[in-house]
């Protein structure tokens, strides 16, 4: 199934909220990475409100620098260029909003219940399913701006991974048994997109504050932390409103991580 451009501008055009969040889609069949190419076009003075999507990369990014698996027509790769009316602090409360569109939006378009792992990992039976890399540059102009960039496993099939892959992430074809239309599934995400977007940009930082504590399943577990710098062990309390994770260590101590990887620790097995 490609992609249809026709039907994604349609639906882009007659939902207001949508037109108001994106005023350009730029598609590509195969490009090095949309948040690349977003990034880059944000330091030509690009004004917010751009969508780029494609149906493969060359060098998709992830995040801590790791690799984005992307390969042709099968999944869901795009970024949004956005220029919020936000201090920089509130940035990473983004990942929250992608994060929250997505579980809403899969839950939506599939049935399926999807888990959300600190800070933005979608999962479903504990193998990744989509992931959200938040980019920003300093301000060249008036207001600074944001890439949120998307990825969903979409229709690679149960084999389709690469072998360091098969074991930790999914599909949602491999769940479900057969394919997703990828363009449905696009409109049904973007319009999550813009409805928690709007949240944050109208103040409701509270709510989704009080809704990602209650969504986030790290939240409660004991979790091995590597921050890159440091690893520890400790039980995750919660996400503070800024995005950081509260972890109380063994001896009490709280220790707030704002970057780094998490694995969900269970009795006689590891999750990352
Ligand atoms: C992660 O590591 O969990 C984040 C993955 C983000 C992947 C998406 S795919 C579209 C966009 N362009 C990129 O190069 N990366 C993001």
């Amino acid at each position: 199934m490609t992609l249809d451009l026709e039907k994604i501008e349609s639906h882009r055009l007659s939902h207001p909220r949508l037109r108001e969040m994106i005023r350009e889609v730029l598609f590509f069949d195969r490009i090095d990475s949309t948040n690349r190419v977003a990034l880059e076009m944000a330091s030509d003075g690009m004004p917010g409100g751009l969508l780029i999507l494609s149906d493969s990369q060359r060098k998709g990014k992830g995040r801590l620098d790791r690799h984005w698996f992307s390969p042709a027509g099968a999944n869901l790769y795009f970024s949004l260029l956005l220029r919020p009316y936000l201090p920089t602090r509130d940035f990473p409360l983004f990942s929250m909003v992608a994060s929250l569109a997505l579980c809403d939006s899969i839950q939506e378009a599939t049935g399926l219940s999807v888990e959300i792992k600190w800070p933005n990992d979608i999962l479903i039976e504990e193998k990744k399913l989509a992931g959200i890399l938040l980019e920003s540059k300093t301000a060249g102009g008036e207001t600074t701006p944001l890439v949120i960039g998307i990825g969903v496993n979409v229709n690679v099939g149960p084999d389709g991974f690469p072998p360091d892959l098969e074991q930790s992430a999914t599909s949602l074809k491999a769940v479900l048994g057969h394919p997703v239309d990828r363009t449905d599934l696009l409109n049904v995400i973007l319009e999550s997109l813009a409805a928690q977007v709007s949240l944050l940009q109208e103040g409701k930082k509270d709510l989704l504050i009080q809704r990602i504590q209650k969504e986030c399943t790290t939240l409660g577990k004991r979790v091995h932390v590597d921050t890159l710098r440091q690893e520890f062990e400790g039980v995750a309390e919660e996400i503070e409103d800024d995005g950081a994770l509260v972890i109380r260590m063994g001896d009490g101590r709280r220790r707030r991580i704002l970057i780094g990887d998490i694995t969900h620790l269970r009795e006689h097995a590891e999750h990352r």
